[in-house]
């Protein structure tokens, strides 16, 4: 499909310039269409469950051959907040590996999740921008000590504010 068709199926590229795509992107036809047949097939047959976890599996599998991953690495999320939960609620840390290095630019969903895990025992790191430049996070902010740590790759162009009453309410425990 060539890149005017691609835009095409999106009617409001018509007449914006869409920018918001982080957290509500530009509705496309097929999503519309979609979103469509999953309201019918609720008026309709009520919960067909079979029909949509069928579908969920071919998602899945469509997914994993465009990524090159097996089709058990991919787990359908109904957000990236609530994937990153799951993920980190698993994790164990009361071993060595306790440690988790964020970034100055994480998504404030992704921080707090991260944060609350250290009265799990988990000891979380902040990657900190450079003040020099501080739309950048340097590698070298990372310290060799954390080389074992978990490292949460997601970034947000916002920089997430460390006001000095979330400094005291986080050595309190309190902050979720
Ligand atoms: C960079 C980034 N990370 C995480 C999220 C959270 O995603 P979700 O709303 O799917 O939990 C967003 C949402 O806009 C985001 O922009």
């Amino acid at each position: 499909m060539k890149l005017d068709e691609f835009r095409s199926r999106f009617p409001i590229f018509k007449r914006r310039v869409y920018v918001n795509s982080c957290s509500q992107g530009a509705l496309s036809i097929d999503v519309d269409e979609a979103m469509r047949a999953f309201l019918d097939s609720w008026h309709e047959s009520g919960s067909p469950w079979e029909m949509w976890v069928d579908q969920v599996e071919r998602l899945r599998a469509r997914f994993a051959a465009s990524i090159g991953a097996e089709v058990d690495e991919i787990a359908v999320m109904p957000s990236a907040s609530a994937g990153i939960n799951a993920v980190a609620s698993a994790l164990s840390f009361d071993g060595r590996r306790s440690r988790v290095v964020i970034g100055d630019f994480e998504f404030p969903t992704m921080a707090q999740i991260w944060l609350a895990q250290e009265r799990r025992g988990a000891s979380i790191r902040r990657a900190q921008a450079s003040p020099a430049s501080p739309d950048r996070l340097p590698v070298r902010s990372v310290r060799r000590g954390d080389r074992r740590a978990h490292a949460d790759r997601s970034r947000d162009a916002r920089l997430l504010p460390q006001r000095p009453q979330d400094r005291h309410r986080r050595s309190r425990g309190n902050l979720s």
